[in-house]
């Protein structure tokens, strides 16, 4: 097989924030107030600092107020904490995140728990965890979501299929294991989670319909672990160095694609497809804060 389809995060990312702006719009244009996202970046992490970025300019073209707010790496947990109370409390600030990772000396989860589950738009509380799990209204793990999206809007039937999820992480791995096995659609997948303890890796991949790479290993999917047809969704993005890049660096998949890909019916490229999906995804959990469930 080799009539495989690209799937075009990057421009799907484009129509999704189209539309929201056309409704944030809409709500302005009644009077309303228009959605608001706060995000807060502990120190200089070159990753950390190009998402949030990325997540205000997301915020602009959204059409939604945003705010940054900057801590240096010395920042004591008793400063988050406040800080979160106070965003907590702030009725004109719909959603906000806490960008990961923190510095050593900061506990992520007590930090995590301390946010409103009602404006947690990343749906790291495990209150929404926890009403995923079961089906509940609730913001949905950014990433996850956005594969769903995917698998939605290129129509990719899922019902039935063996979804087989590579990486047990708790912002990719477990939750887009939950969705995927959820009676909805897409979903009602038969749903195996590999991972660094897994005994016969690439024999459980080839059973694979639609298989997810979300370990951060580059190139860890080889062809012989693809069965043909299969739909690979590949949601690495490790930083290699690369002196011919302007930044020195460039963005690694999971997937060796150029040997993956022919075999496909579809396939997500790095950059540019999981990735422009997940700044989406937080952009319609903020819209949703707004309105409410
Ligand atoms: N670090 C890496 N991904 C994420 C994310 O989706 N949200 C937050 N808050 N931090 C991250």
């Amino acid at each position: 097989m080799s009539d495989y389809k690209i799937i075009d995060g990057k421009a799907t990312a484009a129509s999704i924030k189209a539309e929201i702006a056309e409704e944030v719009a809409h709500m302005k244009a009644a009077g309303e107030r228009a959605p608001h996202l706060a995000a807060i970046l502990v120190g200089h992490d070159g990753g950390s600092e190009t998402y949030v970025k990325n997540k205000v300019l997301a915020c602009e073209a959204c059409g939604f107020e945003s705010s940054l707010i900057r801590f240096e790496e010395n920042v004591t947990e008793e400063e988050l904490l406040a800080t979160i109370e106070r965003l907590n409390n702030d009725p004109a600030v719909d959603g906000f995140i806490l960008q990961l990772p923190l510095p050593k000396h900061i506990d992520e989860q007590k930090m995590t728990m301390a946010i409103d589950w009602r404006k947690d738009v990343d749906g790291f509380h495990p209150i929404n965890v926890g009403r995923m799990s079961i089906g509940l209204p609730c913001f949905e793990s950014a990433t996850p979501a956005g594969i769903i999206e995917l698998l939605s809007r290129y129509g990719i039937e899922t019902k039935g299929k063996h979804a087989v999820v590579l990486g047990r992480s708790n912002i990719v791995g477990k939750p887009v294991a939950t969705l995927l096995l959820q009676k909805n659609q897409p979903g009602d997948c038969t749903v195996t989670v590999c991972h660094s303890a897994t005994q016969n890796i690439k024999d459980i991949c080839r059973q694979a319909d639609i298989l997810i790479a979300a370990l951060g290993h580059p190139g860890f999917v080889t062809a012989d672990m693809v069965k043909p047809g299969a739909v690979v969704i590949d949601v690495g993005t490790t930083r290699v160095p690369d002196a011919t890049r302007k930044s020195g660096f460039r963005l690694s998949g999971d997937v060796d694609f150029e040997n993956v890909a022919p075999l496909c019916s579809y396939i997500t490229p790095v950059p540019g497809g999981v990735g422009p999906m997940t700044i989406c995804s937080l952009m319609k959990n903020t819209l949703l804060a707004r309105k409410g469930f």
